[in-house]
């Protein structure tokens, strides 16, 4: 099943202490373990916090709120979402390492009350239908296969009125990836779709579309100037660094041409579960 392929292209050992690391590294060793001073190594998305923002920008959360993060990583975007808007967040992710650093960082934070994370499918959400008013997916989608599967289950765990803020790599109309990137070592765990097909499975699934932009451009120089900075060392590493090890340096400079050649189109979308 390529799930396993997708959980092994992304896990290993000991990533919680490595993320604490590069944290000490990076601020010193007495500084605090929050989720401000973690994000520059726990968001694992191109642009980072700055993208976190943007997703929370478009869901206008409220105190007290259910949101679902679908595909949630090390949970920085969780935990990020918890500690500045006050809110409930599920995390649900299909990497076994990736649930386990999460749940670390989560005690390390203080934010066990705040941040649960369930190890499961995006395909077969483990939480029940309408339990969420929020959801957000922050590149994930590239890694699903039965995308339509994805939109349903999202549209099925949000109440009705409920809104989803996704960031998605589309296919491009000049060629399949140059590989490995960060999200995939081969094709086989790669499955990028056009924007109007994303645009026309999510209506299929009953979505109302509110905004659906095209972000490449923004994403192409903040992912360069990143790498480059990174390369010079100019800048502690990041999230891929820490999540990819040895590969990252090639992974990115992959996506980076991807999107360079017109092979990748950066989309952010918000959609809603009509009333
Ligand atoms: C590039 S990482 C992004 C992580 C997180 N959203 C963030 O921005 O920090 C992609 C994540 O999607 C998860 N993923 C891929 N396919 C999934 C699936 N079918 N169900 C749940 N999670 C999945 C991977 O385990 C990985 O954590």
């Amino acid at each position: 099943m390529h799930t396993n392929t997708v959980a092994r292209h992304y896990g290993s050992a000991g990533i919680a202490e490595r993320v604490l690391a590069a944290l000490r590294e990076a601020k010193g060793a007495d500084a605090a373990v929050t989720p401000e001073n973690l994000a520059p190594f726990d968001h694992f998305h191109g642009r980072g916090v700055v993208a976190t923002q943007e997703i929370a920008d478009k869901l206008a959360l409220q105190p007290g709120e259910r949101v679902l993060d679908i595909g949630s990583g090390i949970g920085g975007p969780a935990r990020w979402f918890a500690a500045t808007y006050d809110v409930q967040v599920t995390g649900v992710d299909l990497t076994p390492e990736f649930c386990a650093a999460a749940e670390t960082l989560i005690a390390a934070t203080g934010l066990g009350d705040k941040v649960r994370i369930l190890n499961g499918s995006a395909l077969d959400l483990p939480v029940p239908d309408g339990a969420f008013e929020a959801a957000y997916s922050q590149n994930v989608i590239m890694n699903i296969a039965d995308k339509k599967q994805f939109y349903r289950e999202a549209f099925r765990a949000l109440r009705p009125g409920g809104r989803l803020a996704l960031s998605n790599l589309c296919a491009g109309p000049a060629g399949e990836p140059y590989f490995p990137v960060p999200w995939a070592t081969t094709r086989d765990t790669s499955f990028l779709a056009p924007p109007d097909e994303m645009r026309a499975d999510l209506l299929a699934a009953g979505f109302e579309i509110a905004a659906f932009h095209d972000i490449t451009q923004e994403m192409r120089e903040v992912q360069r100037r990143t790498r480059e900075r990174i390369d010079k060392g100019d800048m502690p590493k990041i999230a891929v660094d820490i999540m990819m090890g040895e590969r990252a340096r090639e992974m990115q400079w992959n996506s980076i041409r991807t999107i360079d050649d017109g092979r990748g189109i950066a989309i952010e979308a918000l959609v809603r579960k009509p009333d």
